[in-house]
């Protein structure tokens, strides 16, 4: 085996020895496919002892880490939408933006926003602007307001739907308790779907609360897809002038007054 011997000893019998800066290296070869110098890199003091990685090993450990890295990704993104999912009211759970039917000019202009508002995601959060979908019942808001969230948790963002008369009712509950920490995630997450605002009926300290919650989320520019059962010119003239004017401000208006779907 003459070969093999004349290989072991190169490997162990150093063909140079540089000492550059305050690193030894000792060369025992050279990479067969990129031709850079392999052996050892010795730290003087440290007791250590590296093996000299040429290029090949340098890509190959850069492709692991990218890889880790997108797996890291991956695990996070799937973990946002599978807690943004639990948000979901059952019948909510599989909607998307794929098993939405346009029906008429409503249904077709509803989903055309729906599609560039997932689309220009990255955009519209640094801008703050979210969607208000008003009409009347039935025909798919709550269905595209939760389409659009899950295309936004699965980019990797916090997404939190709540119905407006449940959050009123968390909140009234989390009055005597800690109502900072039962609000926060409602303000801090990347997007709030805020559904069927308009027809709660709090106390005025309970809507108040609500009032500071869409402020605080307008003056941080952060999103808020909202619903109502009301036609656009109804929830101007009844509902709550401040709240009115944020979410004017805020959010795009998409009107969907089709007949029901529910009813087909
Ligand atoms: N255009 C549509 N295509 C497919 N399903 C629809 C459509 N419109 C409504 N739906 C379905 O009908 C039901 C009622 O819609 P929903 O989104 O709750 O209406 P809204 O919030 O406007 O009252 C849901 O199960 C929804 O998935
Ligand atoms: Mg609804
Ligand atoms: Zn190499």
């Amino acid at each position: 085996m003459p070969e093999i011997q004349a290989k072991e000893a190169t490997e162990q019998t150093p063909t140079t020895f540089h000492s550059s800066g305050d690193a030894h290296e000792i060369i025992t070869g050279r990479c067969p496919v990129c031709k850079e110098p392999l052996g050892k890199r010795y730290i003087p003091f440290s007791s250590l002892t590296y093996d000299i990685a040429c290029k090949c090993m340098r890509d190959k450990a850069e492709q692991e880490r990218a890889r880790e890295l997108e797996e890291k990704c991956i695990a996070t993104c799937r973990k946002l939408l599978n807690t943004y999912l639990r948000t979901l009211p059952e019948i909510y759970k599989a909607v998307t933006l794929y098993n939405y039917k346009e029906r008429d000019e409503d249904t077709r202009n509803a989903l055309g926003v729906a599609r560039r508002y997932v689309v220009k995601w990255p955009e519209l959060r640094k801008e703050g602007k979210g969607l208000l979908f008003c009409g009347t019942s039935g025909n798919g808001k709550t269905h595209l307001s939760c389409a659009i969230g899950r295309e936004v948790a699965a980019m990797g963002y916090t997404v939190r739907y709540i119905r407006t008369a449940r959050l009123l009712r968390i909140i009234k509950d989390a009055q005597l308790g800690n109502l900072e920490d039962t609000i926060a995630p409602f303000e801090r997450c990347s997007l709030l779907i805020l559904d069927d605002l308009g027809k709660e009926k709090g106390s005025d300290w309970v809507n108040e609360q609500l009032n500071e919650l869409i402020d605080c989320r307008t003056a941080n520019k952060r999103p808020m897809i909202v619903t109502c059962n009301m036609t656009p010119e109804q929830f101007a003239s009844d509902y709550d002038s401040a709240i009115v004017d944020r979410l004017n401000s805020s959010c795009y208006r998409v009107k969907l007054e089709t007949e029901s779907y529910r009813r087909l």
